[in-house]
């Protein structure tokens, strides 16, 4: 009997996958997805991870969607290898294109995170953007990362958290597992729980314009902007060396 979104009267879990909306797959296609979502997540990400991987010879970009990222990682992270995991078979045709664009080795395999064709410790790092939202089993997904990670690896992760996943142009406009999602607090729980060690130095927490109920519009005309739960939470998670 699959889960109902209480909203749109949706069902919103067929089996670990929920696909994503028409508006969700055109929208990861859009400058304003490249530019103030993900080009800002991985400068933040890089500079929290603040130098401590050195060499980083093969990248996991998990849920790599339509691969937007694969360039970025490659300027920013000079990989020999990028490894892009996507479960959208539509999505990683189109990640083919950007692949082609990059200098280094790009593989790309359909499948979910949640079992990985890939070696125990043989990735040193994983790209996690806006990827959890997405998935119903995250414990499973992370203990997929925790057995390929190199030990002293890192997860770099880019979350959205409960409040904006369960407000109502989300819920109208894309489509998730709503029954999984998270507050900052429980995925750093999480992710925690498996074993990956996270410092306080190794979270930061915001409300980007682009997840306000106004889009930040109050702010930028001077209006005092209403109290708002934190929407976005970046980690670096690393496995013990
Ligand atoms: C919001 S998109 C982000 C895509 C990409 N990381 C980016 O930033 O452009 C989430 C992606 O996760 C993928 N996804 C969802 N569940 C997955 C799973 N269990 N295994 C692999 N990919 C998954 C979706 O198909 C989608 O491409």
């Amino acid at each position: 009997m699959p889960i109902m979104d209480p909203i749109l009267n949706n069902p919103i879990s067929e089996g670990d996958w929920v696909r994503e909306s028409g508006f969700g797959r055109w929208f990861l296609t859009t400058d304003t997805w490249f530019r103030y979502v993900l080009s800002e997540a991985v400068c933040d990400l890089k500079q929290l991870l603040d130098n401590r991987i050195h060499g980083t010879h093969q990248i996991l970009d998990a849920g790599c969607g339509q691969g937007v990222a694969f360039e970025l990682l490659e300027e920013h992270f000079h990989p020999r290898t990028i490894i892009g995991v996507d479960i959208d078979k539509e999505q990683m045709r189109m990640a083919l294109e950007m692949a082609n664009r990059c200098q280094c080795e790009v593989k790309l395999e359909s499948g979910t995170v949640c079992n990985l064709n890939i070696p125990d410790s043989s990735i040193d790092m994983i790209f996690s953007h806006q990827l959890f939202h997405h998935v119903s089993d995250q414990a499973r997904a992370l203990e997929e990362f925790y057995r390929i990670l190199m030990p002293g690896g890192a997860i770099l992760i880019s979350e959205s958290c409960r409040s904006f996943i369960h407000s109502f142009l989300v819920r109208l406009l894309f489509r998730h597992p709503m029954h999984v999602q998270k507050t900052a607090e429980e995925y750093v729980e999480l992710v925690q729980s498996i074993g990956f060690k996270i410092d306080d130095t190794d979270i930061q927490t915001s409300r980007p314009w682009w997840s306000c109920e106004d889009y930040g519009v109050r702010e930028r005309i001077g209006l005092p902007h209403k109290q708002q739960e934190v929407t976005q939470i970046l980690m670096i998670a690393r496995k013990p060396s």
